[in-house]
């Protein structure tokens, strides 16, 4: 593998016409997949595409650091200048992740008229706007296939396949981290606080895994994805957000008796209030697509008015599955600087999400209440008062000072379940309202 890369850099020359080089900033996990594919399948991508990609540079942090691929030494940029006035790099691959200085490469390479193609949803996140417009302004594309759902193929078919479709909403388990979580949880009744220990011990969770588990990684996805599924750029500061630390092994039984199954789900949703954006823990009924989708794998389902359902699944991250998105985008950048390909140049439009109390849904709630005659009928009293209404009950045991009460409403506005919990929580017979998670029929 090493070797064939070194000698299709050594042969580069021997390609056709129409040549392009390309420098990808950062080798770490992603990168050297990129390298590695750019590399290894150069001839076959230029049968295939008409476009000759030549790896020309990389940039690291330190370039004696051990590497996994074995690159010519001239290979390694000084710093991003070097790339930037190199007028034989057309397309810069930014792979580093972080803010900060992904931010200010990119806006470098798209000011200095090259390509970009980035995996970097955090960067996407926050300055997508200014990121498009500059694009727009230098007459270049900007691609991202890789910062949603990895490897999956999915930027592309919403932004060209789907155009002609009205999207109704975007369903998605983008945080294969939570998902293989919650799926030991499930299949093994296994705590969360166990079942994270040993996905860091595995290296499937960061040694500080708050991005994923709280929810944040989902919510930077989810702002593309609904960008790109409703014309529209949501703030990050606007998606709801809300990780997977609360959920319980009880919960999941439970759910499950209800027919549900938990997952973390990032939800983008055209209602007549205006757009929901939200991340959650959610419960979903055990015959839906998604709540098959197990372990580290992600899937995203679509709602359009035309076409109807469709769910994209697979590898959300790892080397190969990343880099395979990360090479598409090369590819198309690539056959529009040799002017073989076109691009859909996408304008969003700036919004707001609906305030999630504002947002309506079914809720499922698990109490933890004194074991004695007469606790439902209080609880159903202030229930009754902010107009909530119950559509099934799980009371359990009579074994213990505390049981579980558990009950999933019917259609509520999320603000006034709130109001009712917070009353219910004051009632002397309510030891701990132990959670309240959001149910998703599926539509
Ligand atoms: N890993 C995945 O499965 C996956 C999936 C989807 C999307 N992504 C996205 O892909 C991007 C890359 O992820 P990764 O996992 O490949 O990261 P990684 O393994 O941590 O690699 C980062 C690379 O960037 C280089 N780098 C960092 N800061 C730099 C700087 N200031 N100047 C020059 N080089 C710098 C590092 O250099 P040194 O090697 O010298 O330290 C390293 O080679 C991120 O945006 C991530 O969110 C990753």
């Amino acid at each position: 593998m090493l070797a064939a890369i070194s000698y299709s850099l050594r042969t580069a020359d021997n390609m056709r016409e129409g040549k392009i080089g390309v420098a990808i900033l950062g080798l770490g996990t992603v990168g050297t997949g990129v390298a590695e594919i750019l590399s290894q399948n150069r001839a076959m991508i230029f049968n295939r595409s008409g476009v000759d990609l030549e790896l020309k540079k990389v940039l690291v942090r330190d370039p004696h650091k051990k590497r996994e691929i074995e690159l010519l030494p001239e290979v390694y940029a000084k710093n991003i200048e070097e790339i930037l006035q190199d007028e034989e790099i057309g397309i810069v691959v930014e792979l580093m992740g972080g803010l900060h200085p992904a931010k200010e490469y990119i806006v470098k390479a798209l000011k200095a008229k090259k390509a970009v193609v980035t995996a970097n949803k955090a960067v996407l996140a926050n300055y997508a706007p200014e990121l498009f417009q500059l694009a727009r302004e230098n007459n270049v594309p900007l691609y991202y296939e890789a910062s949603v759902a990895g490897g999956i193929p999915l930027i592309q078919p919403l932004t060209e396949s789907l155009v002609g479709n009205n999207i109704n909403s975007v369903m998605g388990i983008i945080n294969g981290t939570t998902n293989y979580i919650l799926t030991k949880m499930s299949n093994e009744a296994r705590s969360f606080t166990e079942v994270l220990k040993e996905a860091q011990e595995l290296g499937y969770a960061e040694a500080d895994p708050s991005a994923d588990v709280d929810g944040l990684d989902a919510a930077h996805k989810l702002t593309v994805l609904v960008s790109l599924a409703f014309d529209t750029h949501i703030p990050l500061s606007d998606i709801y957000c809300e990780g997977i630390r609360t959920i319980d092994t009880m919960d999941i039984r439970f759910a499950r008796d209800f027919g549900y199954g938990i997952k973390l789900l990032a939800i983008g949703k055209k209602t007549p209030s205006g757009i929901e954006a939200r991340v959650h823990p959610t419960l979903i009924p055990l015959n839906h697509p998604l709540a098959s989708v197990n372990d580290a794998f992600n899937a995203v389902f679509v709602n359009s008015q035309e076409v109807g359902e469709l769910m994209f699944y697979g590898r959300g991250a790892g080397r190969y599955p990343t880099a395979s998105a990360v090479v598409g985008d090369i590819v198309s950048a690539g056959r529009i600087l040799n002017g073989i390909g076109t691009t859909l140049s996408r304008k969003f439009a700036k919004g707001r999400a609906v305030p999630i109390a504002e947002t309506k849904g079914s809720f499922y709630v698990r109490l933890m209440v004194e074991d004695r005659p007469g606790v439902l009928g209080d609880i159903a009293y202030i229930l009754g008062q902010n107009g909530v209404s119950v559509a099934s009950v799980i009371q359990e045991g009579r074994a213990h000072d505390q049981v579980p009460l558990v009950f999933v409403t019917h259609e509520v506005k999320q603000g006034d379940l709130a109001k009712s919990i917070k009353n219910i929580s004051e009632l002397a017979c309510v030891k701990e309202v132990a959670n309240v998670i959001r149910v998703e029929k599926g539509e």
